[in-house]
């Protein structure tokens, strides 16, 4: 019967027009007309109906939400919220744990024997819903100060002695600037073992955590270098000649550009103790040895007086960017504050950082793979995986809505 077929027809038309998924107020999907919308595959859970929604929540109940609950904002360490996630990406996960290539975790036997349809519904069922919240700042350690700011903090009680920016006005005490901060960490650590013997440093630095030592050492790498403020008797011009020898590793100027400390604008009376101590083994280096051992008193004040007159020059360093900073770049792909506008691009906001951190390692690890994520990844360091994993966990989430779209006419 003609009539019918279309009724049939009709429909059908209104259901796949009836409802397209958009994702609230931050961008539009292409809008296809029902017709020619042949989506494609990994996009279906994005053009769920409400049909299509409530039958995903019954795959929810059955198989979901012991863990992720039903709401999808789960409550266990390390069981990510997924209420709100972005539509194609959830699927396209469930299809990563139904082959067995998100590694072995709870997910791989709740999603085996679901069929394909089962997936697109309980994906778009969770993307339907409202997201979590985000998580409250934590009581401690809320703020965290950038690296270079704590390192000037931590180093408030060094500045007595070496000078408020690392330029020291006291013969006998080493100017800090100019120094290659690995140098300083270094030479702190050796103080901190006793490797390097001086009673008073080690005293100085010994409650120094590794985290407020490389803060340090980073501070006073990003200086302003300058001359040490006082005296350098001794010929310059004597020194000068003298210094070829050593050249090859301290650098053109006493500016090095290896691992060899930089001289240049070393407060005199603290460099000839150092040569001292290298010819005694009180400091034991040996790659020092054998310089310092064939330099009498007058020649070793000479050097000294020679590389104090040389202007230090900062040393190669790179600022760490801070954890806004790195997410300014992260934003690109996941969205203003981690709302991700790509149906297929995870949103990571309001995510537990309990979940976040671990993934983000296993980025990094290459042991969850994306060619994206890992090349972002690269040389992070653990803080600043925790520190983004708190970032965004804090991020206020944006939902997807899927809007009923206007039949034409
Ligand atoms: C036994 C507990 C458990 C059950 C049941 C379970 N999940 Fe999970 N789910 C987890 C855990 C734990 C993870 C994190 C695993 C990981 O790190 O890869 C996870 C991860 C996921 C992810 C990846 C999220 C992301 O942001 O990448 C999705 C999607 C997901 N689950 C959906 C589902 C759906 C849909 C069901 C039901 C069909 C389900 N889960 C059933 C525990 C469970
Ligand atoms: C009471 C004065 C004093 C204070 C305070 C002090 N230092 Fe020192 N520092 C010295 C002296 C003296 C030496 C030289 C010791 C030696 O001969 O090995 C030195 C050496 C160093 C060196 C080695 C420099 C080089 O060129 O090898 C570093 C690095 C250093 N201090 C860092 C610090 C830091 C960081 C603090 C604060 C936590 C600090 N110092 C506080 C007096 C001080
Ligand atoms: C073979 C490479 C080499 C040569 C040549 C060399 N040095 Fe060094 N020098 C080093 C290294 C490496 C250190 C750091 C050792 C340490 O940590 O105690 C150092 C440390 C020093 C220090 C201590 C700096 C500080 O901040 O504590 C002084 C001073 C010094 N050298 C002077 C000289 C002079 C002067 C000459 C030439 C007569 C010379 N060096 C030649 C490798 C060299
Ligand atoms: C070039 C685009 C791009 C950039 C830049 C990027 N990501 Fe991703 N990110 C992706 C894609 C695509 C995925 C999904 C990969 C997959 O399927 O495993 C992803 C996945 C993730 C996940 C897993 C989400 C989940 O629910 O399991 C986290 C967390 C994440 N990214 C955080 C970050 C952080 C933090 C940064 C910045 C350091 C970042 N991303 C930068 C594209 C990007």
């Amino acid at each position: 019967m003609p009539s019918s077929i279309f009724a049939r027809v009709r429909r059908w038309g209104a259901r796949r027009q009836a409802l397209l998924a958009l994702l609230a107020g931050i961008a539009v999907l292409p809008n296809l007309s029902a017709a020619a919308a042949p989506a494609g595959d990994d996009l279906r859970a994005a053009f769920a109906t409400p049909q299509d929604i409530a039958e995903g929540k019954r795959v929810a109940l059955a198989s979901c939400a012991s863990c992720h609950a039903l709401t999808g904002i789960a409550l266990a360490r390390g069981t990510p919220h997924i209420a709100g996630q972005r539509p194609s990406y959830l699927y396209a996960e469930l299809r990563v744990y139904q082959a067995g290539r998100r590694g072995n975790t709870p997910m791989n036997n709740a999603v085996k024997f679901l069929s394909d349809d089962a997936l697109v519904k309980v994906a778009a069922y969770y993307a339907s819903l409202d997201p979590a919240p985000p998580a409250a700042p934590a009581a401690k350690k809320a703020v965290k100060a950038d690296p270079v700011s704590a390192g000037k903090d931590a180093a408030a009680g060094c500045a007595g002695c070496h000078g408020d920016t690392g330029i020291s006005d006291t013969a006998g005490m080493p100017n800090l600037v100019g120094l290659d901060a690995k140098y300083i960490v270094d030479a702190i650590g050796a103080y901190k073992t006793g490797q390097r013997k001086h009673g008073m440093m080690k005293t100085l630095v010994s409650a120094l955590s590794d985290a407020e030592i490389n803060s340090i050492a980073l501070f006073y790498a990003l200086q302003k270098p300058g001359k040490a403020k006082t005296e350098a008797p001794g010929n310059k011009a004597a020194g000068k000649a003298a210094a070829t020898a050593c050249a090859g590793c301290h650098g053109q100027g006493g500016v090095s550009t290896g691992t060899a400390p930089s001289l240049a604008g070393q407060d005199a009376q603290y460099f000839s103790g150092a040569m001292q101590a290298y010819k005694t083994g009180a400091r034991n280096d040996a790659a020092m040895k054998a310089p310092a051992a064939s330099l009498d008193d007058a020649a070793i004040k000479d050097l000294a007086a020679y590389f104090a007159d040389q202007a230090p020059q900062p040393p190669r360093v790179k600022k760490p960017m801070t954890t806004e900073e790195i997410a300014d770049r992260c934003n690109r792909c996941h969205g203003v504050d981690g709302n991700s506008t790509d149906p297929r691009t995870p949103a990571i906001a309001a995510q537990r950082a309990d979940y976040l951190d671990p993934v983000l390692r296993a980025y990094r690890k290459g042991d969850r793979k994306s060619t994206a994520m890992s090349a972002m990844l690269d040389g992070m360091s653990d803080d600043e995986i925790a520190d983004l994993a708190a970032h965004y966990s804090r991020q206020k989430a944006r939902g997807v809505v899927y809007v009923p779209v206007p039949t034409k006419p």
